[in-house]
């Protein structure tokens, strides 16, 4: 690839400073890859390490996916029959999961190549799952805080979810308020004793404090799960339920 074609989509600013396009940070050498979680062997297309430039980190698997993944393969009835829709799915590892206790399960991202592989591993796992035993599974774009993109699906749901599903969804800032605004519309539209589970895994003392604090500050109520906490590659997790 020439240096122009690398710079094709880049960015100038006032300093004459020069980005590369996104096109340079994309790797689409996706392996299949197994993952036990109880009884349950799921097969994905992912990769080992991502691109934290323009988020591609939804092309791997995170401590907090194995981690809510546990947590659901243990609790399976909490499940049983619910629609659910979940956060940030990246290549879909949850959200797969839950679509063999649950009735139906909508996965999101926001990231258009993240997206890509997540539709593939849906028509993966519809291909080797009896079609009578599992739940409808659908993918749709959802960028936190876009009212657009999140009424375009309770349009498509209009009855709303029983569940909100994050695992590992916290890595800037700046993404935790809109996260809040949108699961607060999820709860508020939800069914009856819908609730947002959570699966977080901590990195900075200031982000623990921050997810509590926003969670609050948005009129939800926050409990940790019992017995949840545990150390999961090298990091401490913990599960959350928040409710309204
Ligand atoms: C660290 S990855 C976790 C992926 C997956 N849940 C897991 O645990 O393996 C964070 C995911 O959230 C998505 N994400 C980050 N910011 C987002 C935002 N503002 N709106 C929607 N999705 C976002 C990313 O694209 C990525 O797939």
């Amino acid at each position: 690839m020439s240096v122009n074609e690398l710079l094709k989509d880049s960015n100038e600013d006032e300093d004459d400073t020069v980005c590369l396009g996104e096109s340079f940070f994309i790797n689409n050498n996706y392996e299949l890859a197994t993952f036990t979680f109880g009884s349950h062997v799921l097969q994905l297309l992912c990769l080992q390490s991502a691109s934290t430039d323009f988020d591609l980190t939804g092309q791997l698997v995170w401590p907090g996916a194995r981690l809510l993944n546990e947590y659901i393969s243990n609790n399976a009835e909490l499940l049983q029959g619910c629609s659910a829709i979940e956060l940030g799915s990246g290549v879909g590892v949850t959200g797969i999961l839950c679509s063999r206790f649950c009735r139906e399960v909508v996965l999101t991202d926001h990231n258009d190549e993240v997206l890509k592989i997540l539709k593939k591993n849906i028509e993966l796992h519809e291909s080797s799952e009896n079609p009578n035993s599992s739940a409808a599974l659908s993918a749709e774009k959802l960028e936190w805080g876009n009212s657009d993109q999140l009424n375009h699906i309770l349009q498509k749901h209009p009855e709303g979810f029983d569940l909100v599903l994050g695992a590992d969804i916290y890595i800037l800032q700046n993404s935790v308020p809109p996260l809040f605004d949108t699961v607060k519309q999820l709860l508020l539209q939800g069914k009856e004793r819908c609730r947002f589970i959570l699966a977080y895994v901590s990195r900075s003392k200031m982000m623990d404090v921050m997810v509590t604090k926003e969670a609050i500050g948005h009129g939800l109520q926050i409990r940790e799960v019992e017995g949840t906490r545990s150390v999961i590659s090298n990091l401490e997790g913990v599960i959350y339920d928040i409710t309204l």
